[in-house]
């Protein structure tokens, strides 16, 4: 089986890394190619998902099956700024692509920001109702996408992993934290901010298990644990044998998390039940946390 994976980013290239660990075809497509920190890339083609020949171009050239949608953007701030930009690249792109999809499965990675954070873990019977420009596109991207005869729409709360300290720009907060404390950097968090975080690697395991079932239009992916950004933060800390008073706790309202719903959780009681993901591990922010940190280096002395 082959998937075009859309998307070569930090989620897309650890679907796509995955697939290619257990035996099957994957091409990552995106605008610009991905870059070569995490050795060896897997195949890619130049796409953008807005351009409907485009599309139809690269899922014959690519004899993909199977589409997995995990595109960018998704920078809440940038986004706010830019609601149709973001409308046309999420719910634009699900109309094209769901065109020239035909009968070929979908998943489309989408987010607890379709949830406005008044629930504190929303399910699959909660409905939506964003309060971002970025929730509003990723909810019209999913219900365009979910009149096609094989799409799963996989909601995924904050992703999660290990990037080296040499990175230009850290993609995930866990990272970003980390190698910020371990410069002796303080860091200013909120303490009314919670997530669900997941593990990138069970990201990539669970969106490969739903890729291959069929059945599940809705399902969400969050982490067991809630947590707030600060004590993630203070956790990462300890963690790491650093002291925990780097991390300065302050109110969402008042920093760059203002635009971020105050729950960013999913509950995912569909997850444990469904034959195809029944089975593959969702690990907890503090074991994941610990985790990863086991497969850094010793941190600096402070
Ligand atoms: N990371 C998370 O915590 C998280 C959680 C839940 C859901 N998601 C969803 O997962 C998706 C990807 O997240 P990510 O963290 O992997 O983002 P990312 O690291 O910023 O990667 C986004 C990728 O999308 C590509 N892209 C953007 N516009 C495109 C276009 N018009 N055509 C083709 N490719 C395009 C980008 O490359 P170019 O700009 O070069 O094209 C890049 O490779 C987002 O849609 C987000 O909603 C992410």
């Amino acid at each position: 089986m082959s998937t075009l994976v859309v998307g070569s980013g930090f989620v897309g290239r650890a679907v796509a890394a995955r697939l290619l660990r257990t035996g099957e075809k994957a091409v990552l497509a995106s605008r610009t190619p991905p870059p070569e920190n995490d050795g060896p890339p897997p195949p890619w083609s130049p796409l953008d998902v807005t351009d409907p020949d485009a599309v139809r171009r690269t899922l014959d050239t690519t004899d993909a099956e199977r589409i997995v949608l995990v595109h960018g953007p998704s920078d809440v701030t940038w986004i706010e700024a830019r609601p149709e930009a973001a409308m046309r690249a999420h719910a634009g792109a699900a109309r094209t692509v769901l065109d020239a999809a035909g009968e070929r499965r979908i998943v489309f990675i989408s987010t607890d920001n379709v949830f406005d954070g008044t629930v504190e873990a929303p399910d699959e019977t909660t409905p939506p109702r964003p309060a971002n420009a970025y929730g509003r596109a990723k909810l019209a991207a999913e219900r365009i996408l979910a009149e096609g005869p094989a799409t799963t729409v996989l909601r995924v709360s904050l992703v999660y992993g290990w990037e080296p300290p040499e990175t230009t720009k850290w993609l995930n907060y866990f990272s970003s934290c980390v190698h910020r404390l371990r410069a002796g950097e303080r860091v200013t968090a909120p303490s009314d901010q919670w997530t669900t975080p997941v593990l990138v690697e069970d990201v990539a395991a669970v969106t490969t298990a739903v890729l291959a079932a069929s059945g599940a239009p809705l399902l969400h992916l969050g982490g067991p644990e809630r947590i707030s950004r600060a004590d993630w933060a203070r956790l990462i800390a300890r963690e790491s044998g650093l002291p925990p008073d780097r991390v300065v706790a302050e109110p969402r309202a008042h920093g760059r998390y203002a635009s971020r719903p105050a729950n960013t959780c999913l509950a995912a009681p569909l997850l444990a039940t469904h034959p195809a993901t029944a089975g593959v591990p969702v690990r907890g922010v503090r074991d994941g946390t610990r985790l990863l940190l086991g497969r850094a280096a010793p941190p600096e002395a402070p």
